[in-house]
């Protein structure tokens, strides 16, 4: 690929993958950390082990992430490259930090069955529906970064998994002989 695509002095991409609950970011994302050997970064787990959050959400069911806490715990992380991060939300990590933003969508039937399975319900399984058919992660994510940094990729079936985590490891390959 192009050298234009490595101007930030890393040696190696910072990737973020989000989207909705349940379209698959931890499963590719760790997928795609055994096959590159680049560090999956967790945000949910991330909040829990370190306490970077202030207290349980009652109405929405999960911790309220503290931005500034997990800012600044990945802040060196960050700067040296490497990481794949993993979360549903993306507008407030700094713009600077990411290479390549990863948006995961996945059909609403297949995501409905996912989430039924992990146990949603009531709101919480229509909320994460909705997120997914207004196409909320992709928004926030083409008014975060460079649109030209941003991609979607189908999250459907395992086939997709495999073939995503082939096309990133190529890139994260020509961008390691770029630098
Ligand atoms: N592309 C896919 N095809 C089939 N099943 C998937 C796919 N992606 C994820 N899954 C399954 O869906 C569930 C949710 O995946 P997970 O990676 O935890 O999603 P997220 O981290 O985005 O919430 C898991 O049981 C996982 O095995
Ligand atoms: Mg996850």
């Amino acid at each position: 690929m192009a050298r234009t695509d490595n101007n930030s002095g890393r040696k190696k991409p910072n990737i973020l993958i989000t989207g909705t609950p349940g379209t698959g970011k931890t499963t590719m994302a760790s997928a795609l950390s055994e096959a590159t050997q680049l560090r999956h970064i967790n945000i949910g787990d991330l909040v829990k082990e370190k306490n970077l959050h202030d207290g349980w959400d009652e109405k929405f069911e999960c911790y309220i992430l503290n931005e500034d806490l997990v800012c600044d715990e990945l802040e060196d992380l960050m700067e040296e490259g490497g990481n794949i991060v993993d979360y549903h939300g993306c507008d407030f990590f700094p713009e600077r930090w990411f290479d390549r933003v990863v948006v995961l969508q996945t059909e609403n039937s297949v995501l409905y069955d996912r989430l039924t399975r992990r146990g949603y319900s009531g709101t919480k399984l229509t909320n994460n529906i909705e997120c997914e058919i207004f196409q909320v992660l992709l928004e926030e994510a083409k008014e975060s970064y460079p649109e030209e940094i941003v991609f979607t990729m189908r999250s459907d079936t395992i086939e997709d998994v495999n073939n995503n985590v082939s096309s990133l490891s190529d890139w994260i390959r020509s961008w390691n002989t770029a630098a």
